[in-house]
């Protein structure tokens, strides 16, 4: 129990400058398990000292120095506790209200739908089963994503394009990668996809640009790293992989990280630009590190790091440098064309830049499931490559995550790009990031309660707030139909500005003012109990960390939940 607590509260620390030095003992701990306990107390007290005399020569204070201690004792105590008999009761009660809530919202369904808990004995009619869809799609309403109420999700949502999409997902419907002699016309458009968008990002063929297709931007990050890693062990024999990301990047490094056995360093941003500060991935640079990471623009902010300086240490360092356009996709590759001059640097243009990810499926319009890995040269292709020669079933190779891939996605984003053409991106670029400037302007020039965070350039706009909780006003502005995402550290909220969201901006500024306005009139109101700001309250205190967690294993429990089990 008190070697778990101690353990909790070794990994609860988050000061990267001395948590290298704690992960070089750590790596020395493991090979020497026996003295572990005894190296573990030494390391945790100098660092509890080491901690003090930074904070103290740092200038925190006592207050400050107070706090820390507290916000790194009290949570693993809390968590201690809470799994203890004593607490255990009430916080179980407490979670399962929370969840039969999280349930009651997510878990829509209606008397009139037929229920399949197990196959139909016989099947049904082919009409019978498009009255059913008809019927889910009337009574199970989706949120009002053709009104442009909704951040990201869908990015273009035209009648024409979906019809389009829709022909060409028929005619390919069977279509699988995993048998390009069985189906040539898809290899020759899959490849033509890669290398239109190896185009629009300036990939230098003369080095042997290349890339993949995958099935969605986690992928696409899943196989830089796992590429990084593979040439780290292969090139440099580094066994303990470790990737510097900012604390910005897309959750998906993490997930990569959990994947492939890889530990993820998190480097803080800048307080001012919200770009992520270079002197501290420095300083995280070590032998072990196999990629640094920065994103064009990132998911939270929407803010484009300084890869030209991540690009510096790349070199100085030599290690490879990913650049996540996942989310600038279509748009921030077409923003020069269409007339943008501020844009700082981003792409292969970058000479350290060794791998982007774009995804297709975001502002490429292409149908879900469809994102692009590119890579400077082949050779850091290749390792992303899974290759199985002694196989009982055959010699097999497969170049991503999948085994059989659905061809029809492939044709359906081909179709649409080759229907777009580059005029068509290059208009939307225009008008979408006219429209997120437009919300910008009008946040920063009319609604002093809000505060825009960094300096935003693409599609993606955030505000936080000195005077009201933005979760709430997250909440309320969810019961006029409009779905903001909600940030976290610190709070606040984002729009991902679509093709949809344009025509309604004028509404959405007028309802955002309206609404600030009311709640900071009423600031000293309590907070609603339920929705997004009661979540966040809950993830946001230190002592209730690993509530959440459960709270999250119980939404995704949820996602599989039939009304059988209610
Ligand atoms: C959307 C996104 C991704 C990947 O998301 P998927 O949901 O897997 O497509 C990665 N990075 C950023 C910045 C994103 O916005
Ligand atoms: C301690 O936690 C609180 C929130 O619970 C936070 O506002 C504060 O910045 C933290 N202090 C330190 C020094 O980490
Ligand atoms: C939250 O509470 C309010 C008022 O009690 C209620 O109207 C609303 O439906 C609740 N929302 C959810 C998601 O349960």
């Amino acid at each position: 129990m008190i070697l778990y607590g101690i353990c909790d509260w070794f990994g609860s620390i988050d000061y990267n400058d001395l948590a290298n030095i704690c992960n070089r003992c750590w790596h020395e701990l493991q090979g020497n398990r026996e003295h572990w306990a005894v190296i573990a107390l030494t390391s945790i007290v100098l660092y509890k000292i080491l901690a003090w005399v930074w904070y103290y020569v740092g200038g925190f204070g006592w207050l400050e120095c107070f706090r820390m201690v507290r916000n790194q004792t009290l949570g693993p105590m809390f968590r201690t506790l809470s799994s203890s008999f004593l607490l255990r009761d009430k916080v179980d009660k407490e979670v399962e209200k929370s969840l039969a809530s999280l349930e009651k919202s997510l878990m829509k369904d209606d008397d009139r739908l037929t229920q399949f808990a197990e196959l139909p004995a016989d099947g049904w009619s082919d009409q019978d089963v498009l009255n059913e869809l008809d019927l889910s799609q009337n009574v199970l309403a989706h949120s009002d994503w053709e009104g442009g109420k909704v951040s990201g999700a869908v990015y273009h949502g035209g009648q024409d394009l979906i019809r389009l999409q829709s022909q060409a997902f028929e005619k390919y419907c069977v279509a699988n990668q995993l048998h390009p002699d069985v189906f040539p016309a898809v290899r020759k458009m899959e490849s033509e996809v890669v290398s239109m968008v190896m185009k629009m990002f300036n990939a230098p063929e003369s080095d042997g640009a290349c890339g993949t297709t995958t099935s969605g931007g986690t992928e696409s990050l899943l196989l830089a790293c796992l590429s990084a890693k593979m040439y780290g062990l292969r090139k440099k024999g580094i066994r303990k992989p470790e990737i510097i990301a900012p604390t910005t990047a897309h959750a998906a490094f993490d997930k990569a990280a959990y994947y492939f056995g890889i530990t993820l360093r998190h480097a803080p941003l800048d307080a001012k630009t919200l770009k992520v500060d270079l002197t501290r991935v420095r300083r995280l640079i070590n032998k072990n590190t196999i990629l640094l990471v920065g994103s064009a623009p990132n998911f939270p902010h929407g803010i484009i790091d300084d890869i030209e300086g991540l690009g510096m240490l790349a070199q100085k360092y030599s290690i490879p440098l990913h650049v996540d356009c996942c989310l600038g996709s279509f748009v921030i590759a077409h923003m020069e064309k269409a007339g943008f001059k501020d844009l700082p640097p981003f792409d292969f243009r970058v000479p350290q830049v060794t791998s982007i990810s774009c995804d297709t499926h975001k502002y490429g319009f292409a149908p879900k499931g469809s994102s692009i890995i590119l890579y400077r040269n082949r050779e850091l292709r290749m390792h992303q490559y899974f290759l199985s020669s002694d196989w009982v079933g055959g010699l097999y190779g497969s170049p991503t995550l999948a085994g059989s891939r659905p061809g029809a996605l492939v044709v359906g984003c081909w179709a649409t790009m080759v229907r777009m053409g580059e005029r068509g991106y290059v208009d939307s670029c225009r008008e979408i990031v006219h429209t997120a400037r437009r919300l910008k302007n009008f946040i920063h020039d009319n609604i002093p309660e809000l505060q825009i965070l960094g300096d935003p350039l693409c599609s993606v706009v955030s505000f936080t707030s000195d005077k009201i909780n933005v979760h709430e006003l997250s909440d309320r502005l969810a019961q006029q139909g409009w779905h903001f995402s909600a940030l976290q550290n610190p709070p606040a909220l984002h729009l991902a500005v679509t093709w949809l969201t344009r025509p309604v901006m004028s509404e959405l500024t007028q309802t955002l003012q309206s609404l600030v306005k009311e709640l900071s009139a009423n600031s000293d109101q309590k907070p609603s109990s339920n929705g997004t700001s009661a979540l966040y309250g809950v993830a946001g205190s230190v002592q209730t960390k690993g509530v959440v967690d459960r709270l999250l294993v119980g939404f995704l429990d949820t996602l599989y939940k039939t009304k059988h089990e209610f």
